[in-house]
């Protein structure tokens, strides 16, 4: 379907009264669906032989959160936990009992022959290596978001990928939710007109929100493998706040464009096909939580998107505001032509341009007979907003994500996030921290995945 000939075709399955799921295999090509739809249809797998045996690296608040969702797909355990923090460990064999193997040594993890896929849930500044490493063990790898620390070490996580032909997902798992996957078979329809414009953002005010996390009362180098944390970067004594509130400090985290704004990617690259933007504009500051971090707490960036055959040109405004005094809230606004809709993980609010669609209307024109203006005569509408909301009792995008993962491990299927999508999510993030910190605005080619000087 061409962008023009999208929204007849939208008005057309109105008239007819068939927007909604059913006009799904007319919009989405068998390529385009989400692996999630086909898998989902296949049969469930319970069964010992099917049995996934999960471990969980890095133990903290998402790996638990994780681990969790995915100990509720049928047929997955969990045999092994590392983590550099002995009360995490102490914490994951309260929770799934003694018999699990815990260490401090994700290699020890790697090395086990009983271990079939791993979580990555460590810091930002570990996933890459830990990525790689475990896929050329020949595990099945959920890395959590971000893929990667920098964006320069995107080619290694896909490469290792495509050599050891293991499934890799990377944990945004927003776009695996029924309201980013009616958002995209919606967009595709036209139900907005032409795309230009979208726009998103998260909103905090509170210190946990803000990442200033508890620190543990016996927090020490004794209970923390120290130097294991800091990887490759700068040799440093024990310091409970860099290990804890890892997020606030560059050498780990990836600022909050890294943590929050990949996530927006995620979602809006899979709604629209997109493989990311050209330009990449980044500014803001560090207002409140003046607290020995490094990066800003406010934070806003600017998007650039070419045409494409995917997509038409549009343009992205995304922002962070750790102390903003409206609430603590997320939003994702896509903007077209002739309407717009705001995306959540459970709802889409689709919201038409009734002025557009009433001048359009060609039953309408027919009825008002030779001569008449338009003016002539008031028009029925329909409603101008539309909302789409999940049925009661939906697992969530969470619970779909990891379904999609094991399914992808069980079927040699595809699955929805892999190492390429999570690397073309994560750069245009990535760089904004860079286009921050250098003042400038920065090229990115999303199909030969680099920087242009
Ligand atoms: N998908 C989401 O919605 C979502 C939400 C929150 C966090 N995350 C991501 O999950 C990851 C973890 O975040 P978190 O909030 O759970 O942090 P956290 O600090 O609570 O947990 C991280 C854990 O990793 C451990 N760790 C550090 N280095 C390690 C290593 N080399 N080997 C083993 N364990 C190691 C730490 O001891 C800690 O327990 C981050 O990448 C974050 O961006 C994703």
């Amino acid at each position: 379907m061409t962008r023009k000939s999208s929204r007849r075709s939208f008005l057309t399955n109105i008239s007819a009264g068939v927007v909604g799921a059913s006009i799904m295999p007319e919009i989405l090509r068998a390529e385009q669906r989400p692996a999630l739809h086909q898998t989902l249809e296949r049969k469930q797998f319970a069964s010992a032989n099917d049995q996934i045996n999960l471990a969980l690296i890095g133990a903290g608040g998402m790996g638990l959160a994780d681990t969790n969702t995915a100990l509720q797909v049928p047929g997955v355990k969990l045999v092994a936990v590392c983590d550099l923090y002995d009360g995490r460990l102490e914490e994951a064999r309260r929770i799934y009992g003694k018999d699990i193997f815990t260490t401090r040594d994700y290699r020890e993890i790697l090395l086990r022959k009983d271990v079939d896929a791993v979580i990555v849930a460590t810091p930002d500044h570990w996933h890459k290596q830990i990525s790689v490493d475990a896929m050329n063990a020949g595990k099945s790898v959920y890395c959590e978001k971000p893929m990667t620390h920098d964006v320069t070490e995107g080619h290694e996580v896909v490469e290792a990928q495509k050599r050891n032909n293991v499934v890799f997902q990377v944990g945004s798992q927003g776009l695996s939710s029924l309201g980013n996957e009616k958002a995209k078979e919606l967009l595709a329809a036209g139900a907005i007109g032409q795309l230009n414009y979208a726009e998103g953002f998260w909103a905090r005010n509170s210190p946990e929100g803000a990442w200033q996390y508890p620190i543990p009362a016996d927090a020490s180098d004794k209970t923390v493998d120290w130097k294991k944390f800091l990887n490759t970067y700068p040799d440093r004594p024990f310091d409970a706040k860099r290990f804890f509130r890892w997020r606030c400090y560059k050498d780990y985290g990836t600022g909050v464009s890294g943590d929050l704004f990949v996530h927006l990617f995620s979602s809006l690259h899979f709604i629209t096909n997109s493989k990311g933007p050209e330009k990449i504009m980044a500014m803001g500051g560090l207002r409140y939580w003046k607290d020995g971090r490094e990066v800003p707490d406010v934070l806003m960036g600017m998007f650039d998107y070419s045409d494409t055959k995917e997509h038409p040109a549009f343009n992205l405004s995304l922002r962070v505001n750790f102390i903003d005094g409206t609430a603590d809230s997320t939003y994702l606004r896509m903007v077209g032509s002739e309407g717009s809709m705001n995306v959540e993980w459970d709802k889409v609010t689709l919201i038409r341009n009734q002025s557009w669609a009433a001048n359009d209307d060609p039953l309408a024109a027919t009825k008002l007979g030779k001569g008449k203006k338009s003016e002539e005569r008031k028009k029925i509408l329909p409603p101008d907003t539309t909302v789409y909301q999940v049925e009661e009792g939906y697992k969530g995008a969470h619970y779909d994500h990891f379904h999609n993962f094991f399914t992808a491990i069980r079927n040699k299927s595809s699955v929805v996030e892999d190492a390429l999508f999570g690397y073309r999510a994560a750069a245009p993030a990535l760089l904004c921290n860079d286009s921050y910190f250098e003042d400038r605005a920065i090229r990115w080619d999303p199909n030969q995945l680099k920087v242009i000087k």
